[in-house]
C-alpha cells in the first residue's frame, strides 16, 4: 500500500536503512511504498541506503519486512583514525540532538561499530559516545538519564566507517528486524526473513496466486508470503515432521497460523500432495548450515 506524503505537513527525516547486500533495490522500493521514502543514496553490496522520510511515517517503518535496521540520522561528519579523536567523537555525539530522544526518564544504550583502521575500538567509542550522551542530557535537565545495556527504551547508534562517523537513534530498538520475534523455533538452517521477503517478490507471484515452499524448515517463506499476500492459497511442506511442527509455531507467534497448509511430505513426490501450483519459492538444502561439511 502506498501511503500519500504530506508535502510540508511534517519534518524531514534522514534514516539509515539496513538490508541484506544484494537487496538494495528491493528495500527501496518498498521504503517508497509503505513509508513514501525519498531515496537518497544507496550503497550496493553493501546493504545500506539512505533515504528521507516525513516524520510521520516514521511509525509505519516497523511494518517493512526487507530491512534489518532503521536509525534516524541525527549527526554525520569525519573523524580521524588517531585516539586522541575520540574527543571528536565525543562532541558530535553530545551537539548530535541525542538528548531530543534520551531524557532522565529514558534508559539508553549506545550500539557503536566500528570498520576500518582506527586506533581506538568500538568499545572505546560506545564508552565516549555514552559519557557524551549523559552530558548532553544533563546539560538540557539538570539529571543525568539512566543506562540500561539489557533492555535501554532508547538505542543510540554510532558507527565509525572509514573516516566518517554517524550518530543515530535506532528505531528497530534491539531485535534486528530479520528476527522479528517469530521465531519461536529456530530452525538450524532457517532463512532471514528480509531474504523470503525479497525471493517472493522476486518470484513474480501476484496476490491470489497458490504459493508453494515444497521445503519450507521453520516456515519464514510461507509466513512472509502470508503477510504479502491477503488472497493466496500458501503451502509450506517439509519432509520433517518436527521442522513442519515447528513451521506452525512460528506461523502461530506471527499470527499467520490460519493463512497456511501444512504437510509433511517429500518434495520429489509433489504431485501426491497438491495437484497444482502457481508458484514454488524455496530454500533448498544445500549441506552448509545444516551440516559440517566433511573434514570441516
Ligand atoms: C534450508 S532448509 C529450509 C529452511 C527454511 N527456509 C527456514 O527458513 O526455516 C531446507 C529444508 O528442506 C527440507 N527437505 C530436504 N529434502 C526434502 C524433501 N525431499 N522434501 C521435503 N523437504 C525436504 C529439510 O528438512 C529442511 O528443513
Amino acid at each position: 500500500m502506498k501511503r500519500a506524503r504530506h508535502e510540508g505537513a511534517a519534518a524531514l527525516v534522514k534514516l539509515l536503512l539496513t538490508t541484506n547486500p544484494g537487496i538494495e533495490d528491493i528495500a527501496a522500493h518498498e521504503a517508497e511504498a509503505k513509508i513514501s521514502a525519498r531515496l537518497l543514496e544507496a550503497r550496493d553490496g553493501f546493504g545500506r541506503l539512505y533515504v528521507e522520510v516525513d516524520e510521520d511515517m516514521l511509525e509505519f517503518v516497523e511494518e517493512m519486512r526487507s530491512i534489518h535496521r532503521a536509525v534516524i540520522v541525527l549527526a554525520e561528519s569525519n573523524v580521524c583514525p588517531a585516539r586522541s579523536c575520540l574527543e571528536k567523537v565525543y562532541e558530535i555525539v553530545k551537539g548530535s540532538g541525542v538528548d531530543f530522544y534520551v531524557t532522565p526518564w529514558t534508559s539508553f544504550a549506545v550500539r557503536a561499530e566500528r570498520a576500518g583502521t582506527h586506533e581506538y575500538t568500538s568499545l572505546d567509542i560506545a564508552r565516549v559516545a555514552g559519557d557524551a550522551v549523559i552530558d548532553a542530557v544533563k546539560s538540557r535537565y539538570g539529571v543525568r538519564p539512566p543506562v540500561d545495556l539489557d533492555y535501554p527504551a532508547v538505542v543510540v547508534a554510532v558507527e565509525v566507517i572509514e573516516d566518517n562517523i554517524m550518530v543515530g537513534i535506532d528505531i528497530g530498538g534491539e531485535l534486528s528486524w530479520h528476527r522479528r520475534g517469530y521465531r519461536i523455533y529456530d530452525h538450524p538452517a532457517a532463512l532471514k526473513p528480509t531474504l523470503a521477503y525479497a525471493m517472493l517478490l522476486l518470484s513474480g507471484a501476484a496476490d491470489g496466486d497458490t504459493v508453494m515452499d515444497p521445503m519450507c524448515g521453520g516456515g519464514t517463506i510461507a509466513i512472509e508470503a502470508a503477510y504479502i499476500f491477503e488472497d493466496s492459497r500458501i503451502i509450506c511442506m517439509d519432509k520433517s515432521r518436527r521442522h513442519i511442527e515447528g513451521a506452525v509455531l512460528n506461523a502461530r507467534a506471527a499470527m499467520v497460523e490460519k493463512r497456511i497448509e501444512f504437510i509433511v511430505g517429500d518434495a520429489t513426490k509433489l504431485r501426491r500432495y497438491v495437484s497444482s501450483v502457481d508458484v514454488l519459492v524455496s530454500n533448498p538444502p544445500y549441506g552448509i548450515r545444516a551440516r559440517q561439511p566433511e573434514g570441516g
